[in-house]
């Protein structure tokens, strides 16, 4: 038995298959409007869809993508007319679970709808990544799904054999790192160095220093020479985060080193000549801090060169189970733990949430998760539970339900950290063994739910 939802335009077939999957026990959401269709798969959790290909506003595979946004792991019948056989290998190649050309026959129907909701009980989502994993672009640590990403990975291996400078620029947290490292990889200075400076971290002077070396005596504390970055990278290439945070007299000395290929270290008279690749990386507005005099205009267009935008994840969500199945390997291996995946819920609270943080934010949920984690499938009170608010566009609750409910959740954790030990959580909470039964006992929690499986 499962849980479907079912759209079509047609109110008789729609009427009609609600009717013969209710007899079979199923409990079905049947609904005419994709709308609707939508919001219901934002708050619960459907085992299968049956979606028809013509609907009143949506093509179905536009919905059932949409419905993948949402839930990505729910399998999707299409319904597709007689002779549409074009469209029903699209929607196969979209990630439909099957196709069935109307009119068909109630066991047809049947026997479909058996099929899917036994690979989804059999076939974890795990599974279904592990396929998808491999379909993934060449590059080995980088996750990309999505149309955007593909077109980024395009780019960079078209690039990346070029001595040009490349900009990247995206939100904090997009990816623009990796993605120089890849284009590092992916060129023939690969086996030279790749030097990496974070230009927002340093203060002026000691970031002039760093970037081009100092003489012996250049300056208080220089007690001996040094070589600086640009000269390590000789044969390599130079990676400058945050370029944007460069300040103006040391963009005049990074315009020579583009144009010249040749700088003197602080406080030398000996010019030092070197052949490096500039890769540049900013999460800020460069064009506008151009307008406002905060960056040179001739320095900006020696940059911009080859600009790659990644854009943030929540233009991209289809790349979040991927990148969930990816966080879930290497944190799995770090920690020594087992979890094995999502539960429905968790995933689709994954889906549902805006990512201010990027693919950096996602990281460091799947790493908590996988951490407090309990069981092999990660549920979903282990998902941004510090953004609840962000999720939920639910009122504001009186202040005292507020607190009960943060009381709840402060014990489903503790608990879970605990794996049930009432002691050791009572003492964690800093209450006395018999207040912490009665706290459990007022919210209904069994200290026996948190038990690890043995
Ligand atoms: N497509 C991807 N596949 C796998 N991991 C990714 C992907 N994009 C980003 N990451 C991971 O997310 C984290 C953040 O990425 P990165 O440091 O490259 O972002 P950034 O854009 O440089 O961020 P910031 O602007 O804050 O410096 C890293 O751990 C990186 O490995
Ligand atoms: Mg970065």
């Amino acid at each position: 038995m499962g849980k479907l939802l079912i759209v079509d335009d047609d109110q008789n077939l729609l009427d009609l298959l609600q009717m013969r999957l209710e007899s079979e026990g199923h409990e079905v959401i049947a609904t005419a409007r994709e709308e609707e269709a939508i919001e219901a798969a934002k708050d619960q959790i459907f085992d299968l869809s049956i979606v028809d290909l013509q609907l009143a506003h949506l093509n179905g595979i536009s919905l059932m993508n949409d419905l993948h946004l949402i839930q990505p792991e729910m399998p999707v019948i299409i319904l597709t007319g007689y002779g549409s056989i074009e469209s029903a290998v699209e929607a196969m190649r979209k990630g439909a679970f099957n196709y069935l050309t109307k009119p068909f026959e109630p066991e047809d129907l049947l026997l479909q709808v058996e099929r899917a909701l036994e690979n989804r009980r059999l076939t974890s989502e795990v599974k279904r990544l592990e396929g998808l994993l491999e379909e993934r672009y060449g590059f080995d640590q980088i996750v990309a799904r999505s149309q955007k990403m593909q077109k980024v990975l395009e780019m960079v291996s078209q690039i990346a054999r070029t001595d040009s400078t490349v900009y990247i620029h995206g939100e904090s947290g997009t990816g623009k790192e990796l993605i120089a490292k890849a284009i590092h990889l992916g060129s023939e200075r690969k086996s030279k160095s790749f030097v990496a400076i974070n230009c927002a971290a340093l203060p002026e002077p000691l970031l002039e220093s760093k970037l081009f070396g100092h003489e012996k005596g250049a300056f208080t504390g220089a007690v001996k020479s040094s070589k600086g970055l640009f000269a390590q990278a000789h044969e390599g290439t130079i990676f400058l985060d945050e370029i944007g945070d460069m300040s103006l007299p040391i963009q005049a000395k990074l315009l020579r080193v583009l144009q010249e290929r040749q700088f003197y270290p602080v406080g030398s008279e000996t010019l030092v000549e070197v052949d490096v690749r500039v890769l540049v990386a900013t999460n800020k507005d460069l064009e506008n801090q151009v307008k406002q005099g905060l960056f040179r205009e001739d320095l900006f267009y020696r940059i911009h060169v080859i600009p790659i935008y990644l854009p943030p994840l929540r233009e991209r969500k289809e790349d979040i189970p991927l990148l969930v199945e990816h966080f879930l390997k290497k944190f799995n291996q770090q920690m020594k733990k087992e979890v094995r995946g999502l539960t429905p819920e968790a995933m689709q609270k994954l889906m549902l949430y805006d990512w201010p943080g990027n693919i950096r934010e996602l990281e460091n949920v799947i790493e908590f998760a996988v951490a407090l984690s309990p069981n092999e499938l990660i549920s979903d009170n282990l998902i941004l539970q510090t953004k609840e608010k962000a999720i939920s566009q639910e009122p504001l609750k009186p202040l005292k339900e507020a607190k009960e409910a943060y009381e709840k959740t402060y014990l489903i954790n503790l608990l879970q950290i605990c794996h049930g030990n009432v002691s050791q959580a009572a003492k964690m909470a800093g209450k006395y063994r018999a207040d912490f039964y009665d706290l459990l006992k007022k919210h209904g929690l069994k200290s026996e739910d948190f038990k690890k499986p043995s």
